[in-house]
């Protein structure tokens, strides 16, 4: 009778043990204007057992400032490059924010002198320190700086397709509420694939597999395409020189993270938009729905029937994509040859 207790309450604890599954996140480049609302966002995000925050400059103020809000888990602060590994280290997940923000005038693709360094140094560090993170960069210009962090992940034989991903989810979250606002719904409604990639006419929504429905002229769905596509261009212009989308870049990368996590946790049914290693195209690196499983990728959604707005618009964007990852191969090649040597720069701002 004891011994059935005892064994009894072994599998009891042993079911715990497998249930409640401890998680760190590390949150990189976490003093800028994104990384801050980030890390308030995902003290939110239930079963983080350690909030990891990095940066360049001094982060212990902003990590004891989160380590009072009243949620469990730990946060911890790590500053300079010396301290990233220790930061990543034996991350379930790293989310890059760091690196500069757009000014009035420039493409994203401009800043890939100041910001693909950011690919190379995080990418170097989560092969050396957490090989198995999934490891998800908001840094822009996105196309550039995935293939850059996969380029520099194959170095290091680290390189797992089902575990890099260009954060794309604002794509998504700005489709939904201009979709929802002109449908008179709620944004939470409305459901709609975002493919492509996170640049001008690189960010293509489906508005064609929008559910509900969502009925208008073919005029109507330029212009609307085209607001998504110039989004973030119209927060770097009302910014005025003060950079670009930082809060519903924070709610677009804690949702996404949200999902990460889940999945880890066993939720089962997640799909999530982002811009990683695919074979749906003949573009290397593609943004479009994913499965998400315990190990990152569990699925690549095929893609839909497309419009032939939508077919012509693909076949734009795809010689770009291509062109896009020819140069984040060539970055992280030339920064690998030790050809480049600047440092990482802080976080946007
Ligand atoms: C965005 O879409 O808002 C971000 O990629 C930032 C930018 O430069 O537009």
């Amino acid at each position: 009778m004891i011994l059935l207790t005892s064994l009894k309450s072994q599998t009891k604890l042993a079911a715990w043990r497998v249930v409640v599954r401890t998680l760190k996140v590390a949150v990189v480049g976490a003093g800028g204007g994104i990384g801050q609302p980030l890390s308030l966002l995902l003290r939110r995000c239930p079963g983080i057992d350690e909030l990891a925050l990095h940066d360049i400059t001094d982060i212990k103020g902003i990590a004891a400032d989160l380590s009072h809000v009243s949620q469990t888990g730990k946060v911890v602060g790590f500053t300079g490059e010396q301290e990233l590994e220790t930061a990543v280290s034996g991350a379930d997940v790293v989310v890059v924010a760091a690196g500069m923000p757009r000014l009035p005038g420039m493409q994203r693709d401009h800043l890939m002198a100041a910001n693909g360094n950011v690919a190379v140094k995080v990418a170097t560090a989560v092969s050396n320190a957490s090989p198995r993170a999934l490891l998800s960069f908001i840094t822009n210009p996105v196309n550039m700086i995935v293939p850059t962090a996969a380029e520099v992940l194959k170095a290091h034989g680290t390189f797992d397709p089902r575990r890099l991903f260009g954060i794309t989810t604002l794509d998504v979250v700005r489709s939904k509420k201009f979709i929802g606002d002109s449908m008179n719904i709620s944004p939470d409604e409305v459901k709609i694939p975002v493919i492509g990639g996170h640049a001008g006419i690189t960010i293509l929504p489906l508005i064609s597999q929008c559910q509900p429905r969502y009925r208008c002229d073919p005029q109507e769905i330029h212009k609307l395409t085209h607001r998504i596509q110039e989004a973030g261009t119209e927060v770097v212009n009302a910014k005025a020189g003060k950079g670009s989308a930082t809060l519903s870049m924070a709610f677009a990368g804690a949702t996404f993270v949200d999902s990460l996590l889940r999945a880890i946790g066993g939720q089962e049914d997640l799909v999530e938009c982002a811009f990683v290693a695919s074979e749906l195209t003949d573009a290397p690196f593609f943004a479009s729905p994913l499965q998400l499983g315990k190990d990152g990728i569990k699925g690549y959604v095929p893609l839909p029937q497309l419009s032939d707005y939508e077919k012509e618009a693909l076949e734009k964007l795809l010689p770009i994509l291509r062109q896009n990852a020819d140069e984040g191969v060539r970055f992280a090649r030339t920064f690998l040859k030790g050809q480049s040597e600047s440092p990482v720069p802080a976080a946007l701002p």
